[in-house]
């Protein structure tokens, strides 16, 4: 099945080809607008209420009022989930800004999960780095030319993923996801003032910690990359997946590290106890 069959807009569906945007809506040029996406199992959004707090947080960042209460928008989801029989997708949140007559919009619709190769969770992946920094870095925002353009140059490399390295040379996140590293035993990512707080990243540190786990938010200079034992990425997606390789150089063993897989076997229990309690 081609997902979407129906969009949602500011909670009144529509089959997919009659939901549009006037070309000169304001938001178009300036990026003025927020989004979302949401991975849904067994037709439990996972996390909803995370992801619509962090909208409201991104909306209000750019001095955007939403449509609608996050608490309103979470219930737009159910009404489409059923018209498009999507239990497993990926649902994207799309908020475009209001102006010059305009109104606020906020689109929804599912989208088939991605599916990553196997390999990059028992192996793990590969990523480059790539200078770039994000305006407005700890909103999720339309304005994702820099995260687009960074995994394009991932795509022509032909490695999974590019980690944004900022103009002091530190590594900040990935184009779309966080970078978590261990050293001497101790998680660390960086501070959520300076990316995007991803609700896997928080997600996670939550877990690392439950765990025992010492965790740190720290600038991460890829000029310490030797003392990194084991990397990994996280995302909505891509939930912990480990990084064996980064600029064609092995990161720790090259192998997937034992602290990760300690807490990719601790987000698996925690997935499943949310979308199949
Ligand atoms: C720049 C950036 N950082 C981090 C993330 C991961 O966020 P989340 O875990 O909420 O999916 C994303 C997701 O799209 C992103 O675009």
């Amino acid at each position: 099945m081609n997902l979407p069959l129906f969009v949602s807009c500011n909670g009144e569906l529509s089959p997919v080809g009659e939901a549009h945007v006037p070309i000169r809506h304001p938001a178009l040029l300036a990026a003025f607008g927020v989004y979302e996406t949401v991975q849904v199992s067994q037709d439990v959004p996972f996390h909803l209420a995370e992801h619509l707090n962090r909208m409201a947080f991104s909306a209000r960042q750019i001095e955007l009022e939403l449509p609608a209460e996050p608490e309103t928008i979470g219930t737009w989801v159910p009404p489409l989930l059923a018209a498009n029989g999507a239990p497993e997708c990926l649902l994207k949140f799309l908020v475009y800004g209001p102006g010059e007559g305009y109104p606020p919009l906020c689109f929804l619709w599912p989208e088939a999960m991605p599916r990553y190769p196997e390999h990059y969770y028992t192996g793990g992946a590969d990523a480059i780095t790539v200078a770039a920094e994000r305006t407005l870095p700890t909103a999720k925002t339309l304005c994702t030319l820099v995260n687009f353009l960074a995994r394009r140059q991932a795509r022509r490399a032909g490695v999974h993923e590019a980690l944004l390295l900022n103009n002091a040379g530190r590594v900040t996140e990935g184009s779309n996801s966080n970078f978590f590293v261990v050293r001497e035993g101790v998680l660390l990512t960086a501070p959520a003032a300076s990316v995007l707080s991803g609700v896997t990243r928080d997600l996670t540190l939550r877990l690392a910690r439950q765990a025992g786990i010492q965790t740190g938010e720290q600038e991460l200079p890829l000029a310490e990359r030797g003392t990194w034992e084991e990397a990994f990425i996280t995302s909505t997606s891509r939930h912990i997946m480990p990084l064996a390789v980064l600029d064609g150089k092995p990161i720790g063993t090259g192998r997937v590290g034992p602290l990760t897989r300690r807490l990719m076997d601790a987000f698996v229990a925690h997935f499943r106890e949310e979308v199949s309690p």
